[in-house]
């Protein structure tokens, strides 16, 4: 695995590289076998980069009905509900692009029935890459991820024993009491690491510390951190912006 790191001077000028990256690996995946399946990350950092993504200069050149869609995870709220991660990405992208609904995989997060959510991902997952002659383990291309404040990734909070999840592919889990909402659907370890790419999309002066320690001893990092557990395939990829502008 090759790991890669560009540091950025603002949102603005990680989220148009973003939207670079993430398109030019669409077109090389298209190109290589004729589809390409895209995992994707909530929370704010990565909004603007679906902006980008959305307007002519990149959607216009991305083949949308070879592209699927996925979530890395998700809150347990209803899909119009604003803390919704494929709320934000449906109104910073699906919206404005020929994206075929039928290669969107939102995760149909029930607040009142997390775990039955979770597994039915999961089959969703599994059936999607059986179908294109997948093995068990759903290999995706590529997936973005963000970083919390204390190194969580996805839904993969400290501490949690989801870390050491090795069968399955998408629980429910429950977010520290600081954070909203708790209740979530989230991949785990096995489907993250078994991605060809990952990006993490990090942006904010309070996160330069956790990021450092991870760059610096990934496998020291990793006892404390989730994001430091995240060892894809292929390519790890870290865009940075340091400052909160
Ligand atoms: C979520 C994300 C989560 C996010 C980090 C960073 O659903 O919130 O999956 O892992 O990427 O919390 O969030 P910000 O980009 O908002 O700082």
């Amino acid at each position: 695995m090759q790991t890669r790191v560009e540091k950025f001077t603002s949102l603005q000028m990680l989220s148009k590289q973003a939207a670079e990256y993430i398109s030019k690996i669409i077109t090389q995946e298209i190109n290589k076998k004729g589809w390409c399946t895209v995992v994707l990350s909530g929370g704010k950092t990565p909004q603007l980069t679906y902006e980008y993504l959305s307007r002519p200069e990149y959607a216009g050149n991305i083949l949308w009905e070879h592209v699927h869609l996925f979530w890395g995870d998700e809150r347990c709220v209803p899909p119009e509900d604003p803390l919704s991660n494929f709320n934000m990405v449906n109104t910073a992208l699906l919206s404005k692009t020929t994206i075929p609904s039928d290669n969107i995989y939102p995760v149909q997060a029930k607040p009142e029935a997390a775990e039955q959510a979770a597994r039915a991902y999961e089959e969703e997952i599994k059936d999607f890459f059986l179908v294109r002659g997948g093995e068990d383990l759903p290999c995706f291309d590529l997936m973005l991820l963000g970083m919390g404040t204390d190194g969580h990734t996805a839904s993969l909070f400290p501490g949690d024993s989801i870390l050491d999840e090795k069968q399955r592919l998408v629980c429910a889990v429950c977010a520290p009491d600081t954070i909203e909402p708790q209740r979530r659907i989230t991949l785990t370890l096995p489907a993250i690491n078994n991605t060809g790419r990952v990006l993490f999309l990090v942006s904010g002066r309070e996160k330069k510390g956790v990021v450092e320690k991870i760059l610096d001893n990934r496998k020291k990092a990793a006892r404390f951190y989730p994001a430091a557990r995240v060892v894809p395939r292929e390519n790890l990829v870290w865009f940075i912006n340091e400052s909160n502008e």
